[in-house]
């Protein structure tokens, strides 16, 4: 079946881009930050990130994947839009990439130290997305690290990005609680979120500031995790 994201294999980053021009700001600001908290995270949950190994579902083309380049022993991406799977193995020929079906992600159960699904539960219908954060589980190992990335529906600048978007006409956004609850739902435990990208610049002080207030619904996006 067609996906919507089969249509973006090519133009990902200059929708994405051009849906964000108002803050002024490059993509790869974004990604630098999710890169910076995830990177934090793991350290905190799972110790040396360099030793694990990591699953993207719903990597899309792996736009994501240079921010993550050496931070894990194996890095995997999968996504149910073929077209972007093949687009994401010639952007990282370093990472690996299945296509997903669907229904059951290609990896025997407790393959990965950490999955992440980054901007992706907004696409999947309501009725699904337990079902999909059940197979991301299946995927971790007792122990491992699941982590949800999404945007703050309470931020104003993140609706405006949502808005301007042409490929998020279908999104249905998520409050931190509402992926809370789904990893309570799967059986995740020690489930926490964390709120960042309030600030529009990097720097050791803009860090500090957003750490002090990282669990007040104040950034553009927002992380949960919890360990399986
Ligand atoms: C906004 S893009 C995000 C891509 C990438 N995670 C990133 O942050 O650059 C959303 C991606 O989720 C994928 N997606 C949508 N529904 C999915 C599902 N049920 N399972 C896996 N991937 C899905 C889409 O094909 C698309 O590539």
């Amino acid at each position: 079946m067609a996906e919507l994201f089969d249509g973006y294999d090519k133009s990902y980053g200059a929708v994405v881009q051009s849906s964000i021009n108002f803050s002024g700001l490059p993509h790869d600001f974004f990604m630098s930050a999710k890169a910076a908290v995830l990177r934090d995270l793991v350290a905190s949950r799972l110790g040396d990130s360099d030793k694990h190994a990591a699953l993207d579902v719903g990597c899309g083309v792996g736009t994501f994947h240079p921010f993550m380049r050496g931070m894990f022993r194996r890095l995997c991406g999968t996504d149910v839009s073929v077209a972007s799977i093949t687009q994401a193995r010639q952007n990282n020929p370093d990472s690996e990439y299945e296509v997903y079906d669907g229904k059951v992600l290609p990896y025997a159960g407790g393959t990965f130290d950490l999955a992440t699904a980054i901007c992706v539960m907004h696409h999947v219908p309501l009725q699904e997305r337990l079902g999909l954060l059940s197979e991301i589980r299946r995927v971790v190992r007792p122990g491992g690290l699941v982590c949800i990335i999404e945007h703050n529906p309470f931020n104003p600048l993140t609706r405006v990005a949502v808005m301007r978007c042409e490929f998020d006409r279908d999104a249905v956004l998520l409050r931190a609680a509402q992926s809370r609850r789904l990893m309570t739902a799967v059986g995740l435990r020690d489930i926490g979120t964390r709120y960042f990208l309030l600030l529009p610049w990097a720097s050791p002080l803009t860090r500090r500031i957003e750490s002090g207030v990282q669990h007040l619904p104040l950034g553009a996006q927002y992380v949960t995790c919890g360990l399986f």
